[in-house]
């Protein structure tokens, strides 16, 4: 399958693409991910994507398009994909659709996973990521590791996004519904949406999430 995930900052986006992209065998492509893994390596991407993203402001679309691009292109896209947080405004929603039509390809689904402001802000104050694996995602009080600050699956060290600070959260918000908010409508105008609620534990939103998918297979 070919799908595409939106959803606000804190949704759980990440945390749901883990568990879907494993259980329908396909790869996680996280355009938030590939940023940190450049920050993190030092690359010129990185350093280009940063500022941005310590603002909570987009990165532009001349580098996350070509980066998104390729990242498809490895991972073969016409073998199916998921992708969490790209795209994330109309132009790059565009670029997406001429790539899957050159491409000979085209989207399965987008899901849209809905939660109340209150809610992502409460999931995105208590985050905390492993150093080691951007996959392994924990909550200090909604999934609590086993000891304070060390990941339960690897061992690796628990920390916090540098832009998950109170002010580039609202203005993470801000920035979700201006950009990307409207791109549900120009996937909708495509018959391609299907929305779930987020709310509930986590294996309860995979199970609603598996449901409306098949749907809309
Ligand atoms: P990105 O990394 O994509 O961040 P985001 O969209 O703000 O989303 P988050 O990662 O904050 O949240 P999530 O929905 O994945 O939630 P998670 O699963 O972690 O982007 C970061 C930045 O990169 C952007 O601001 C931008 O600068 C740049 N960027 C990225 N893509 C771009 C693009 N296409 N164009 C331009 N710029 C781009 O869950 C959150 C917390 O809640 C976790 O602690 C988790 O354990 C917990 N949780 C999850 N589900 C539940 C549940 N059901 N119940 C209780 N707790 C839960
Ligand atoms: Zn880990």
């Amino acid at each position: 399958m070919r799908i595409v995930l939106v959803g606000p900052p804190g949704a759980g986006k990440g945390t749901q693409a883990a568990y879907l992209a494993k259980n329908l065998s396909i790869p996680h492509i996280s355009t938030g991910d590939l940023f940190r893994a450049n920050i993190s390596q030092g690359t010129e991407l990185g350093k280009q994507a940063k500022a941005f993203m310590d603002a909570g402001d987009l990165v532009p679309d001349e580098v996350t398009i070509g980066m998104a691009e390729d990242r498809l292109d490895q991972a073969d896209a016409a073998e199916g994909f998921l992708l969490d947080g790209f795209p994330r405004n109309e132009n790059q929603a565009r670029a997406l659709d001429a790539y899957l039509e050159r491409n000979g390809i085209s989207l399965d689904g987008v899901l849209d996973l809905e939660v109340p402001e209150a809610e992502v802000v409460k999931r995105i104050a208590g985050r905390r990521i492993c150093r080691k694996r951007s996959d392994h995602v924990f909550h200090v009080e909604y999934k609590k590791p086993k000891t304070d600050g060390v990941c339960d699956e690897c061992g690796g060290e628990l920390y916090q996004r540098d832009d998950d600070t109170e002010a580039t959260v609202r203005n993470r918000l801000e920035v979700y519904h201006r950009e990307t908010e409207p791109i549900i409508d120009y996937y909708k105008q495509q018959d391609l949406v299907v929305t779930i609620s987020a709310l509930g534990a986590v294996p309860e939103v995979t199970q609603r999430a598996m449901d409306a998918l098949r749907r809309a297979e």
